[in-house]
């Protein structure tokens, strides 16, 4: 019986992990900042600035909101994982087309 359960949960654990939402992220943490631009950042509506940052690359870009970049404090100030960023990167990138 113990068995079951922990299957059923480790399902449910699973399930939550690659379900990331990438607008929940951005509307929750990175939307802070990048809505409006404080601190200097990059408006969502600034596309022109935007396609200057893509062209330098996912995996850079990535571990700028990692490690952090001028007043973007590393992972945004959350406790963010690896998967949330990646999440919300690609709904921001999106945006931004
Ligand atoms: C506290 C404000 C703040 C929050 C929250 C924030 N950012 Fe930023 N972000 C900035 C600033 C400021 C810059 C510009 C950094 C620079 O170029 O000096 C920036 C730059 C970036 C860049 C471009 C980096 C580069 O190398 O050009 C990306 C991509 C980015 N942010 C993604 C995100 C994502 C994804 C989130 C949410 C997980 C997020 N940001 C949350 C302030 C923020």
């Amino acid at each position: 019986m113990l068995k079951i359960v922990f299957v059923v949960l480790g399902g449910l654990w699973i399930g939550n992990a690659v379900a990331v939402d990438g607008k929940e992220v951005y509307d929750q943490v990175c939307s802070k900042c990048h809505r409006t631009g404080i601190d200097g950042a990059p408006k969502i509506s600034d596309k022109a600035e935007w396609s200057k940052r893509l062209a330098t690359g996912k995996p850079a870009l990535i571990k700028s909101v990692t490690e952090g970049k001028g007043e973007m404090p590393a992972r945004a100030g959350k406790e963010l994982s690896d998967e949330e960023i990646n999440a919300a990167f690609d709904y921001i990138a999106g945006l931004v087309k």
